[in-house]
């Protein structure tokens, strides 16, 4: 299957660790289709570690824990798929998952085929326990080999958090996305961390396997699985946007059943749903910069430029740091000189209001963790 646009749903693991079960499952679900976010793009449900029995059967296959899923999960995929979503389900390449049950580690073919009865359709692969002797290329290809032969789409989203160069082989697996980072927390220093790493993994992402950068922490406010001290609201936004700016993979991983109206609104945001969805995938680079050279360290704030299907440009004007920045971009970054005859008209994407239209210079002071995100359109100077 050729995944053409960054895979976007809910997943269990931030939030609810190895605790989830059919009936989590099937009221995020309701919400899902409730709060518009279904609407918005966010079609998979996927249920993480912790959904089988520590045992495979006699027969050698994974059998789902009776407790959590006492339907098993072939009636859970088919209520999700009559409500119009997709069930992902999660394994390791390694001999155990992370969470200590069954990898599926020489098993690939078994168990593609056990996903596919159940019609499942998206299966996240992770790299716990992997035998050192085993090569990671080899064993995302194989159950690349495995998904590829089972009767069914199932989308490969590998999960081997960027260790051993995965870059370097990930295309050759069949992985519809890739795990680009080590795992997320809820904290600012984990986004940042994050979304620093990328600058360089940028090249590596695009049409067909899309970068991974760890599940959203959006609205967690410091609860659940990975919520540590938690994040502002501000935080939460500017991380919306720097994963959906780089095209990552966009997973929620609050409480969806709780979120608050705010939460809602950022993870649906359309301006920024739409730069992420892009049809033509366009790799982000670098524009503009800080007028803050006082504070030295350039590394906590980025101006990226993205060119769009339809002929506008996405600009974001990020600032990690702990104050505000003068941030900047000009018509010259975007190779637009003025001979051309063009400037430019930006809309903001959170408030979906042209803002201002360039036609040489933009500036603007960018708060402590803030951001600023314009799809602008070329119009005549
Ligand atoms: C690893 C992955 C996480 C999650 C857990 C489950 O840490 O990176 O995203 O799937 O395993 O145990």
């Amino acid at each position: 299957m050729v995944v053409r646009t960054p895979p976007m749903g809910w997943n269990t693991w931030n939030t609810f660790g190895l605790q989830i079960n059919e009936q989590l499952i099937l009221d995020s679900a309701r919400v899902l289709i409730s709060s518009g976010l279904r609407d918005a793009g966010y079609e998979y449900i996927v249920m993480d570690d912790g959904w089988s029995l520590p045992q495979r059967d006699e027969n050698g296959r994974l059998v789902p824990d009776p407790q959590k899923f006492p339907r098993g999960i072939a009636a859970l995929a088919d209520d999700l798929h009559a409500m119009g979503l997709k069930l992902g389900i999660y394994s390791c390449a390694g001999l155990l998952t992370c969470g200590g049950y069954p990898g599926s580690n020489s098993y690939e073919f078994v168990d593609a085929e056990t996903f596919a009865s159940w019609k499942i359709d998206y299966l996240k692969y992770d790299y716990c326990y992997k035998p050192q002797h085993e090569r990671g290329d080899q064993l995302y290809q194989r159950m690349g080999m495995a998904l590829a032969n089972s009767g069914r789409d199932i989308l490969l989203s590998a999960c081997s958090w960027g260790a051993d160069e995965t870059h370097t082989w990930i295309k050759t697996t069949g992985a519809g996305c890739w795990r680009s980072t080590c795992d997320i927390v809820d904290t600012w220093e984990s986004i940042c961390r994050l979304a620093k790493q990328q600058k360089e993994l940028q090249k590596y992402n695009g049409l067909g396997c899309f970068n991974d950068m760890d599940m959203l922490v959006v609205g967690m406010n410091g609860n659940g699985n990975v919520g540590l001290s938690g994040c502002t609201e501000t935080q939460y936004k500017t991380h919306f946007a720097l994963w959906a700016f780089l095209g990552s993979t966009l997973m929620i991983g609050c409480d969806i059943r709780s979120m608050s109206e705010e939460t809602a609104r950022i993870l649906k945001n359309p301006g920024l749903i739409a730069i992420n969805q892009d049809p033509c995938y366009r790799q982000p680079f670098s524009i503009g910069g800080s007028f803050n050279y006082a504070h030295g360290d350039q590394e906590d704030s980025f101006v990226w430029a993205k060119l769009l299907e339809n002929g506008d440009i996405a600009i974001g004007m990020f600032n990690l740091s702990d104050s505000p920045r003068n941030l900047y971009f000009t018509l010259n970054d975007l190779s637009l000189p003025r001979f051309c005859g063009r400037k430019l008209e930006l809309t903001d994407v959170w408030t979906g209001e042209v803002c201002e239209t360039v036609d040489h210079r933009h500036c603007v002071w960018v708060d402590a963790c803030d951001c600023r995100v314009y799809r602008a359109k070329l119009v005549k100077a």
